[in-house]
């Protein structure tokens, strides 16, 4: 009796730790997600007893993945010729060189592709169904099969490494956070006003006077005066450097395209050889952000220098594009130099536009004698674009529509989709950013193929690309909060189908992914457990409902200003709103607060659930939350107009109408604008309130630095049945400012009537 009692507990003790040593897969979330994915029975064990065998095609390929296996999981992989677990085929029935097909039953794991580069991606989906970490020297995998191919064949990356400086090795890292992610193309921006970044053998003063700045601008670009640290700050990358990334990238199935900004964006350059400019005086390297006159005059020495700095940047980057910028280049300097515009006139040109194009022209032609494409932003449209010019689309989608309707390919980066220099949350604690608000769901959404266009148009359409500008990233840490999670979003933008694709599974992968990150020592954001609100109108009465993004936690808030703890109200209903209060909520997981604390002002005044119109739609891309915004009782965020409750018109002038329901006395009426020179957005120079009783007033708006303009008018009390706002819009953007020459911007938010 007590021998098989023994006996028991120790086949017990035997099948847990049986069972301890088997560890369970995880579940297959890989983010992007592949285009089919099967889940079938059974695991695979990964340890130090599994083989790999490959053809000498995916020699590379293979040796990343041992490389990786072997540093993330101790587990050490050998290669063998026969009877190896994981197996690299070469499959040609694949006529997508970047599809792959991964198989994993229990006995093997095989990775089917027509080239490396599918190989490799097959690997990256292999990666992500590995647990994070395991200190078991072992692990189970899912046994799967995952069909897979990318919807599009260019899906980039952008940094820029001249407004702030990124090491060698920081760009390898920001290359793995690429490559993890399916991407396949890194631009790499190096010229810029605020510092040249490439070294360039024959032209040493780009090195020593065009790579450093005296001092940098301290906080944001609106915050006036203007404000400097007085510490000079540069660097470059060695030609040596550069080739070493090159290589690390090619690994990684990553392409470079490498930007030098011309004939825009070259103060650094002049500043170095000021022959380069219209002017030859002397300038210094841009210590802050914006745009700049001082732009490369076209004269015979310009091009020489430019075909001399382009046959060193060939001679380093094999991939087939050159981006020659091409971007926000006032015609200031050449309008009023002599050289210039006799070219203008010897040319037959019509005036400083086609210059440009004849600029970018010429150094097409001499890209092309290299064996290179061209690609520019989409000012490159201006003028005439060069012959086999790719355009970048970034103030939109136009420029993308216009370029691919003349047959030229091109890949969508608009500002509203793409810019991971905006804001991605609401939240007042954010950190600094240059403005504008890109939150992950909008990226997610994001369709590269503008809708003006025709499936054979379509066609033109390369892919997309997120840009990361880095006037307000100053360290590394800052360039992967502002990317991750949005560039996860992109991955799908760019490789899913969109059948595949849906926002609340990728929120739940999210989740699973960013301990992924922690792990790699990737920072982000994550603002999946902030919350979001909405007003509710019904009958003579307002209510306010509040959202997670993530269910299955609790919501609790306060109506007195108070920070929500886990004993406040708990929201199970919209909130009934009786006066103008401050709703504040937060996630709670149980006791733990998780996510910021969601703070909204919300107002009753007179105008709210009235009738209104507008004599011109806003821009579609900033008036999503329809005109009823305006009377909603919510005002915009103050550093970020592209929330809903802004609303954003390129046009001359708006007229706003309010029509109460019934006959309303009213003495005060309370606008704001948004005011932000840098992204084009202007208050207008005045505005006329008219009431249906012949009262008119005029308002004279005064120019100021805040990010908002709040306009207060009185007037006699009155009872009225209409109230119309008639807007000027400031017009054209002057000359030096950034947009010059554009209409401006004019943004407007809540119309509060009392
Ligand atoms: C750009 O953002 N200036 C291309
Ligand atoms: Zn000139």
């Amino acid at each position: 009796m007590k021998i098989s009692y023994h006996y028991l507990v120790f086949f017990v003790l035997l099948l847990i730790n049986c069972h301890k040593n088997i560890p369970k897969p995880i579940t297959p979330e890989i983010i992007p997600i592949p285009v089919s994915q099967t889940i079938t029975e059974g695991t695979f064990i990964l340890n130090n007893a599994v083989s790999v065998n490959y053809q000498d095609e995916f020699k590379s390929v293979a040796n990343y993945f041992s490389e990786y296996i072997e540093k993330q999981y101790d587990i050490t992989l050998t290669t063998a010729k026969t009877g190896a677990k994981i197996q690299f085929l070469k499959d040609d029935t694949l006529k997508n060189e970047e599809a792959y097909i991964l198989t994993i039953t229990p006995k093997e794991i095989i990775i089917s592709a027509s080239s490396a580069k599918g190989a490799f991606y097959g690997v990256q989906s292999l990666l992500q169904l590995m647990p994070v970490a395991t200190n078991s020297k072992s692990m189970a995998i899912q046994c799967l099969e995952i069909k897979d191919s990318p919807r599009f064949v260019y899906r980039g990356m952008h940094l820029d490494v001249a407004r702030h400086f990124f090491s060698v090795d920081f760009i390898k890292k920001y290359i793995d956070m690429l490559a993890m992610l399916k991407m396949n193309t890194f631009h790499w921006h190096l010229t810029e006003d605020q510092g040249w970044r490439i070294e360039i053998k024959k032209y040493p003063k780009l090195q020593e006077v065009a790579a450093y700045r005296k001092e940098t601008l301290i906080g944001h670009y609106s915050d006036q005066p203007h404000q400097f640290d007085g510490k000079r700050y540069g660097g470059y990358y060695t030609q040596e450097e550069i080739r070493e990334v090159v290589t690390y990238a090619a690994e990684r199935q990553v392409t470079i395209i490498p930007e030098i900004e011309m004939p825009g964006h070259s103060q650094a350059a002049i500043a170095a050889y000021p022959e380069l400019g219209c002017t030859g005086d002397t300038i210094e390297v841009a210590t802050k952000w914006g745009v700049f006159e001082d732009i490369y005059c076209p004269k015979e020495t310009t091009f020489q220098f430019l075909e001399d700095v382009i046959d060193e940047v060939v001679s380093l980057f094999p991939g087939k594009y050159i981006h020659i910028g091409g971007d926000e280049a006032p015609k200031k300097r050449w309008r009023n130099c002599a050289h210039c515009q006799q070219l203008i006139k010897e040319k037959g040109l019509k005036d400083e536009h086609e210059l440009q194009s004849y600029f970018i022209t010429r150094m097409e032609q001499y890209i092309n004698s290299k064996g290179k494409q061209l690609i520019g932003w989409d000012e490159i449209l201006e003028g005439g674009l060069a012959p086999n010019a790719t355009v970048m689309s970034w103030r939109g989608t136009k420029g993308a529509v216009e370029a691919a309707k003349a047959h030229h390919n091109v890949v969508l980066t608009p500002n509203s989709h793409c810019y991971f220099d905006h804001y991605q949350s609401t939240h007042e604690n954010e950190p600094l950013a240059i403005g504008g608000f890109l939150p992950l769901e909008k990226v997610y959404h994001f369709n590269p193929i503008p809708k003006e266009l025709t499936k054979e148009e379509a066609q033109y359409v390369l892919g997309a690309q997120g840009n990361v500008w880095t006037e307000y990233m100053k360290t590394p840490e800052k360039v992967e909060y502002m990317i991750f999670p949005r560039v996860a979003a992109l991955s799908e933008v760019v490789w899913s189908s969109s059948k595949q694709k849906n926002y609340d599974d990728f929120k739940k992968r999210l989740l699973s992914f960013f301990k992924r990150l922690d792990h790699l020592s990737i920072n982000h954001a994550n603002h999946l457990y902030e919350l979001r609100g909405k007003p509710l109108y019904a009958k003579d009465s307002t209510f306010y409902i509040l959202e997670a993004q993530i269910s299955g936690k609790d919501i609790r808030f306060t109506l007195d200003g108070t920070i929500p703890t886990e004993k406040s109200t708990l929201y199970t209903a919209p909130i009934p709103i009786t006066k103008s209060v401050t709703i504040k909520a937060a996630s709670f997981d149980k006791k733990e607060q998780i996510g910021a604390v969601f703070s909204k002002d919300i107002l009753k005044h007179k105008a709210i659930n009235q009738t209104i119109s507008l004599s011109v739609p806003p821009n579609p891309t900033y008036g999503k939350g329809g005109k009823e915004i305006l009377i909603n009782g919510i005002q915009g965020n103050k550093s970020r107009y592209g929330d809903k409750e802004w609303l954003g018109f390129d046009t001359d002038s708006v007229s706003i109408t309010i029509d109460f329901e019934k006959p309303t006395a009213i003495s005060s009426i309370i606008t704001r604008f948004y005011n932000s020179v840098g992204s084009w957005i202007y208050p207008p120079k005045k505005y006329t309130v008219s009431l249906n009783n012949g009262f008119t007033k005029e308002v004279v708006l005064n120019t100021t630095s805040e990010t908002t303009v709040k306009s207060r008018i009185s007037i006699p009390k009155q009872t009225v049945k209409q109230l119309n706002i008639t807007i000027s819009c400031f017009g054209k953007i002057p000359e030096g400012e950034q947009g010059a020459g554009h209409l401006a911007w004019l943004f407007i938010d809540e119309i509060i009537v009392d």
